[in-house]
């Protein structure tokens, strides 16, 4: 258990998978010196058709474990954690733990846009978690969220309709535009892996992908807490672990993170 928290210990992160690998190649940009733990919790893959209360028990499991290894914060690289989870394990731990939706949602909302659309997966969309955020902080916002079809299961290559899945990739963004957003949130750590599907029906200016504002925020936040890491230079360590398969982690993760040695099975 991380007793006392101090700026050069490590930052944990989690997903359900290489999802948070999309928020961790960001925050590396921000801040390349700090120490890293990273979890895929691959045997549960994917986390987007399991319930709360399942999903409440992977995140309390995986923050303990990130304790136990001594972090000084943990982000929640995951939507439907952050959606479905957050609120009922934020109070049991002595560090900060930042979670995706809520950590972005008042730079979106407060971003002059008035016609949100937010893909996102299913446990996502059944939260409401995005409406409710960011009609918080601009109540006249307008926001269609849509459960996209398995966009996790290509990222991941567990789709059993891989072929199908994609090419219905173009209907779905067709159904988001017809709602005419102003901006369409990739509302799951997974989709920025599929951007070069994405721009193929809209403009690649539409999307955005909330990672960037998140670390921006985490960095602000740390900073704050004098919880921001002394090693000046920009090498720093970074541990892997999974849950299972972690030689398919390795490979699915290559568009955002190459990773050198296999993570630690656990
Ligand atoms: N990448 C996660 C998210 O941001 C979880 C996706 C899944 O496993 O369904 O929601």
């Amino acid at each position: 258990m991380t007793s006392i928290i101090n700026n050069n210990l490590p930052i944990g992160f989690f997903d359900s998978g290489v999802g948070g690998l999309s928020v961790l190649a960001r925050f590396k940009k921000v801040l390349p010196a700090e120490n890293i733990i990273y979890f895929g919790d691959t045997i549960h893959l994917p986390y987007g058709n399991k319930s709360r209360e399942e999903l409440i028990s992977y995140a309390g499991n995986i923050i303990n474990f990130l304790s136990e290894k001594g972090v000084k914060a943990v982000i929640i690289a995951c939507n439907t954690s952050s959606a479905q989870a957050y609120d009922y394990i934020k109070d049991n731990y002595n560090f900060p733990i930042y979670p995706i939706i809520q950590c972005c949602a008042k730079q979106v909302a407060e971003s002059g846009i008035n016609r949100v659309g937010i893909f996102a997966t299913e446990a996502t969309v059944k939260s409401k978690k995005y409406s409710s955020e960011l009609l918080k902080y601009n109540p006249n916002i307008q926001v269609k969220e849509m459960a996209s079809k398995n966009w996790v299961g290509i990222v991941e290559r567990t789709d059993e309709n891989l072929d199908e899945n994609i090419k219905n990739i173009k209907n779905e963004i067709r159904e988001m535009l017809d709602f005419h957003p102003d901006k369409i949130i990739l509302g799951c750590t997974h989709y920025p892996y599929l951007m070069d599907e994405f721009i193929k029906y809209a403009p690649k200016e539409i999307f955005v992908d909330p990672a960037e504002i998140f670390v921006e925020y985490i960095k602000q936040d740390l900073k704050n807490k004098g919880l921001i890491s002394d090693n000046k230079s920009d090498k720093s360590r970074e541990q892997f672990y999974v849950s299972a398969n972690p030689k398919e982690f390795v490979r699915n993760a290559k568009i955002f993170y190459d990773i050198d040695s296999l993570p630690e099975l656990v």
